[in-house]
């Protein structure tokens, strides 16, 4: 039998716009909108109703959409994933989020590969109007300089940059945010914590044994990945400690300024509960 493949970009965005994934986070876009968690932070980090707000990873655009609802109209949205970008722009049309110069932008891209992308301002909107385009393509010199620091915001919510494999992967999406960012700038993420309960601590005990013996599924690239199969389809995640992202913040120019467990953030709806596990809330400051 040949060896199992490694997980790559590739798979994880086949695995999100297989079908069970596409109509998972169709339905809570549709339906779920904002985490109340979401929204208390990101009013509280980004009041300004015209900050220019970047979301890595928005999917079928449940945190667009409700942010968009709360009155924010300078927003741009990317995703890998084809399905769901369509999944998005087909809702956003439906509220009227699609139109004029307060159209939600909505870009296909990799987080990953936002360093040799360019942000354009669109100068039919303009960089007041939050207008802008992230091509594949490198964009040398005056052009260059003058594509960064367009956003005073950056999202990617729910656990979004822990599904791409590989910590230096995940690094350089880090570092692209940054460089899309304005300094002081907030960016705001979730991942979810091997620490968080005993329980946890115990399973990631048995795992790093694993890991020392060889023992571990053929498929990780590293010690804190799963690669599961639920009802949202199949899923790869990276489970960090709390030390891991302190320290790729530091290693991509972000300041750490908060970070907290779901829970100690505000209670959520047991739609939500059901929909989603614990997770932690990270905010960092673009330094
Ligand atoms: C758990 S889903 C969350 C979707 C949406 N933000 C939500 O909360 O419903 C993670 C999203 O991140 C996207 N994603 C993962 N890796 C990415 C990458 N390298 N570049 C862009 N998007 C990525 C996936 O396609 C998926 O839509």
């Amino acid at each position: 039998m040949p060896p199992l493949e490694k997980i790559s970009p590739e798979i994880v965005r086949a695995d999100f716009n297989d079908l069970l994934a596409v109509v998972h986070y169709t339905r809570a876009a549709h339906e779920l909108g904002l985490w109340a968690s979401e929204r208390l932070l990101v009013e509280r980090h980004l009041p300004d109703r015209a900050a220019r707000i970047l979301e890595a990873g928005c999917g079928a655009g449940r945190v667009t959409l409700g942010l968009w609802a709360l009155g924010y109209r300078r927003l741009t949205a990317f995703d890998f994933a084809d399905e769901l970008l369509d999944q998005a722009r087909s809702l956003a049309a439906e509220r009227g989020a699609d139109t004029g110069p307060e159209a939600i932008t909505f870009l296909h891209a990799d987080a990953t590969r936002l360093g040799e992308c360019q942000l354009i301002v669109d100068t039919t909107q303009g960089a007041a109007a939050g207008g802008a385009t992230i091509v594949g393509q490198e964009v040398r010199g005056e052009a260059a300089r003058g594509t960064s620091g367009l956003f005073d915001g950056a999202l990617f919510m729910f656990n979004g940059l822990m599904q791409i494999p590989g910590r230096e992967n995940r690094r350089c999406a880090l570092r692209g945010l940054h460089r899309a960012c304005r300094p002081g700038a907030p960016l705001l993420f979730t991942t979810h914590d091997r620490d968080h309960s005993p329980a946890e601590r115990a399973m990631w005990r048995l795992e790093a044994l694993r890991w020392t013996r060889g023992g571990q599924d053929p498929r990780l690239v590293e010690y804190g990945d799963r690669y599961f199969e639920d009802e949202a389809g199949r899923t790869f995640m990276h489970l960090p400690d709390r030390a891991e992202i302190l320290a790729d913040l530091a290693a991509t120019g972000w300041q750490h300024e908060f970070d907290a467990m779901r829970r100690e953030v505000c209670e959520e709806s047991p739609a939500v509960l059901d929909f989603s596990d614990e997770c932690r809330f990270w905010v960092a400051r673009a330094g």
